[in-house]
């Protein structure tokens, strides 16, 4: 009872903090006993239902229709790529890593990011360069090392699939098909991509024997000494906005300016976006480039307040000062805690080819 009044009144405070600008010129809140407890996660968790667009409402049909064009390689340019060879429901929403490959086997420089809960950032990308999922979806198809197609002849080859024209049709109620079509199907297909029934969300609702002794010590000091909600905050534990960690590049590659190709603004050097920390356990490796291999190694990357040789090392970066014991607690938290349990998410079935309109 008292963890449910608790977690109405949470989400009451939530909704009425002024919804935060994206502008990361603008430091990350304050670390302070009052809105470590009032913003961490041992009260909120449970995501609030997604909210669409208004110009791209929800719907039954054209949800399914994202779905479809989700998995059809036929979006890029030799028919062998989809959104789901880099974003897999069976790897997390993301790849194996440590950074993905693309069309004629080319290799980017960035992690994918997991799809699942990408509908509650309020930017796209590790440097937030998209403004929403509608935008971001039409960047793959013409990235010339991801899907290496172009949106014209994208364009041409859906209008060529009969079946593809019937359904945008039902959904939109035009024809031909058109990249913003596309694009507004597939976001909304993402926008269902979310996890919630995590052993964590069991907890917040009322179920004390969600979380193990050592889990809920890591939760404790997830929202306490480790300072991990100073950033992964909130229900979907990201505060949206871009920090450098002094994460290192990878061996041979040059150091990656993150937010900064976008804002230009010196504190946004090699600042990245703050991830999502759910269903983490299914998608190793970490970070921007997947330099950390295993969640221990993100853990140990905290534990002595970041890389070490970085001028712009975000000022939240300290070393933690903890004990094994709470690196372990921490760790174990995070893995299973934060890992949705009998997700129709984390089990969705691609659509096979055979099933794709023709
Ligand atoms: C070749 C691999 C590849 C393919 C194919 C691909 N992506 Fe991505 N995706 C990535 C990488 C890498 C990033 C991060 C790039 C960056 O931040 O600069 C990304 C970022 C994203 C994001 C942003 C998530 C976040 O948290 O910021 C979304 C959403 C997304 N992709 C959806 C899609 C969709 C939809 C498709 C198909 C139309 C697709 N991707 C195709 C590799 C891929
Ligand atoms: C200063 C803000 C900040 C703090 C404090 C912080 N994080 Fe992060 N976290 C980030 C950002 C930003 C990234 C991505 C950094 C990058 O790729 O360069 C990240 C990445 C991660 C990842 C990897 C996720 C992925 O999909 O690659 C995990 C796991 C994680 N953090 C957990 C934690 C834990 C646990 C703590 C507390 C010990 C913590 N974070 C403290 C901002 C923060």
């Amino acid at each position: 009872m008292y963890l449910r009044f608790s977690f109405l009144l949470i989400l009451i405070i939530i909704f009425s903090i002024p919804a935060y600008s994206a502008d990361s010129t603008q430091s990350a809140p304050p670390i302070t006993a009052i809105n470590i407890h009032l913003l961490g996660p041992e009260r909120v968790g449970n995501q609030p239902p997604v909210l669409a667009p208004v110009d791209n409402p929800q719907t039954a049909a054209k949800i399914l229709l994202g779905k479809k064009l989700y998995f059809d390689t036929r979006l890029s340019k030799d028919n062998t790529i989809s959104c789901a060879s880099c974003h897999s429901p069976a790897l997390g929403w993301s790849d194996a890593g440590p950074t993905s490959t693309g069309i004629d086997n080319q290799k980017g420089g960035r992690r994918a990011p997991p799809v699942s809960n990408s509908a509650y950032s309020p930017l796209q990308f590790w440097d937030g360069r998209a403004p929403s999922l509608e935008e971001q979806a039409k960047g793959p198809v013409a990235n010339p090392i991801e899907m290496g197609n172009t949106h014209e002849v994208m364009i041409r080859s859906l209008n060529d699939i009969p079946g593809y024209v019937e359904e945008f049709k039902a959904v939109f109620g035009t024809t031909p098909v058109t990249v913003d079509q596309v694009a507004q199907a597939i976001a909304a297909y993402e926008r269902t991509i979310v996890t919630t029934d995590s052993p964590f969300d069991r907890y917040v609702r009322g179920n004390d024997d969600a979380l193990t002794p050592l889990e809920k010590k890591g939760l404790e000091i997830f929202n306490g000494k480790g300072h991990c909600t100073a950033c992964h905050w909130g229900s979907n534990f990201s505060d949206g906005r871009f920090h450098n960690l002094g994460v290192k590049p990878a061996a041979g590659e040059k150091p990656d300016e993150g937010r900064y190709a976008v804002t230009k603004n010196a504190n946004d050097m090699g600042a990245f976006k703050t991830p999502t920390v759910r269903d983490a356990a299914a998608r190793p490796p970490y970070m921007h480039n997947g330099t950390e291999k295993t969640l221990e190694d993100v853990m140990a990357l905290y534990h002595r307040g970041g890389g070490d040789d970085d001028d712009n090392l975000d000022p939240l970066m300290v070393p933690l000062g903890l004990s094994q014991k709470e690196v372990k607690a921490l760790v174990a938290f995070v893995k299973r805690a934060m890992t949705s349990l009998n997700s129709s998410v984390a089990n969705e079935q691609p659509i096979p080819k055979s099933q794709l309109p023709e």
